[in-house]
């Protein structure tokens, strides 16, 4: 890519990674003079009993904290706004988010509401008249129980505005988490197909981070890596969950998506946001979909990319055609998704045809197109969902 201009980079997040790395909680804490954490998870994780070992490890150290589980998959603002306010009563002065993208996302969304006041519609980065997020805000620890979404490295919160109807972004350098805690242990019991969903995710975003036109080769060695990693290990993952070392590699697979997605996305995302606010799709899943059809638009424009994925899964791209090589690889992301269970088309997961023109006006509002290696009209967008719908690749 052309050297235009002064760029910027900055990789910030403090990351313990291991089997057991949460009983480095308490001391993390201590650092980061947090007396009251407020612990904030979703309702299915706080029953189970990786949550409970998190909790034996603060009550072991004798930490007083609050719980806050009013977190709706794909997290309102109604949840965040209710969460601020329990903070702010409790007298916290530090956030702990613990689960998968929905949780982390409100918590953080929860620090920005806790620290500077207002709602979230305020900081609506959509909104020319958006408020900044300047911080200070509640230091921020990410616990993630997942493997895709990456929230955990991440600047931004996607939070769903009740009142609009569709996905408010919030992104500031003052989200990112003070430390990311991965602890493989907290993610082997997480079922076969939330495996391959949130595996697919990461996936994607090593994908469309890559591919994405923006100079930072720190990111683009990143996301190389991550798909290495997430080809490697997501189909293991899936098979045997309780195989540690592939669950320890997905999670470091969906931490360095994130981290290359401060380049930004593109397309699939913009389609997988608008199918999720439409039609109720995980978020993973329909990225899965989503993105062979993504990348058969984008094949010309990043052949050369491509051609790494298609290394990634073994092709000899020595001597190839890059856009032979790019045509295998997404075949090789088609197989992927079939080997790990997931459908090949959104007709087979309850979208309905006649709810495309209403998912593709929205993913055009989306602004993660906007950063696609090939550019799209509203039109285009719908003529790709048609294709996801048919399942054509
Ligand atoms: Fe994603």
């Amino acid at each position: 890519m052309e050297i235009k201009g002064i760029s910027r980079f900055s990789f910030p997040t403090n990351i313990v990674f291991g089997p057991g790395a949460i009983k480095e909680l308490p001391g993390i804490f201590k650092e980061l003079h947090v007396e009251r954490p407020f612990v904030v998870t979703d309702p299915g994780f706080a029953g189970t009993d990786s949550f409970k070992s998190i909790l034996a490890v603060l009550d072991g150290e004798g930490i007083k904290y609050s719980i806050y589980t009013d977190v709706n998959p794909n997290p309102h603002d109604t949840d965040v706004e209710k969460g601020a306010k329990e903070y702010e009563k409790d007298g916290c002065n530090g956030i702990v988010a613990v689960g998968g993208g929905s949780p982390m996302d409100a918590a953080k969304a929860i620090a920005v509401l806790a620290g500077q006041g207002g709602v979230v519609a305020d900081y609506d980065a959509q909104k020319s008249d958006g408020k900044a997020i300047t911080g200070p805000l509640p230091p921020i620890v990410t616990v993630p129980t997942t493997s895709g979404t990456g929230s955990e490295v991440g600047k931004c919160s996607v939070i769903t505005s009740t009142e609009l109807g569709r996905k408010i972004f919030m992104c500031s350098p003052h989200m990112l988490a003070k430390q990311a805690v991965l602890d493989p242990e907290l993610v082997v019991t997480l079922p076969a197909h939330l495996t391959a969903f949130t595996g697919m995710d990461a996936i994607t975003h090593n994908i469309e981070s890559l591919t994405a036109p923006i100079f930072h080769p720190m990111c683009d060695a990143i996301a190389v890596k991550g798909i290495e990693i997430g080809v490697e290990y997501l189909e293991k993952a899936v098979n045997n969950p309780t195989d540690i070392q592939a669950r320890g590699y997905m999670m470091i697979c969906a931490m360095m998506g994130a981290v290359a997605f401060q380049k930004d996305l593109g397309t699939a995302h913009s389609m997988s946001h608008a199918l999720s606010a439409v039609c109720g799709l995980q978020h993973g899943l329909a990225n899965a979909i989503c993105l062979p059809v993504v990348m058969n638009y984008n094949k010309e424009v990043s052949k050369k990319e491509y051609a790494l994925v298609a290394r990634a899964f073994g092709v000899d791209i020595f001597g190839m055609d890059e856009l032979k090589a790019a045509e295998r690889a997404i075949k090789e992301i088609s197989a992927l998704n079939k080997r790990i269970g997931i459908p090949g088309a959104l007709k087979d997961v309850g979208v309905k045809k006649e709810q495309l023109a209403e998912v593709a006006d929205k993913a055009f509002l989306d602004p993660c197109h906007l950063t696609n290696s090939r550019s799209s009209t509203r039109d285009d967008l719908y003529n790709l969902l048609l294709e996801a719908y048919e399942g054509e690749f």
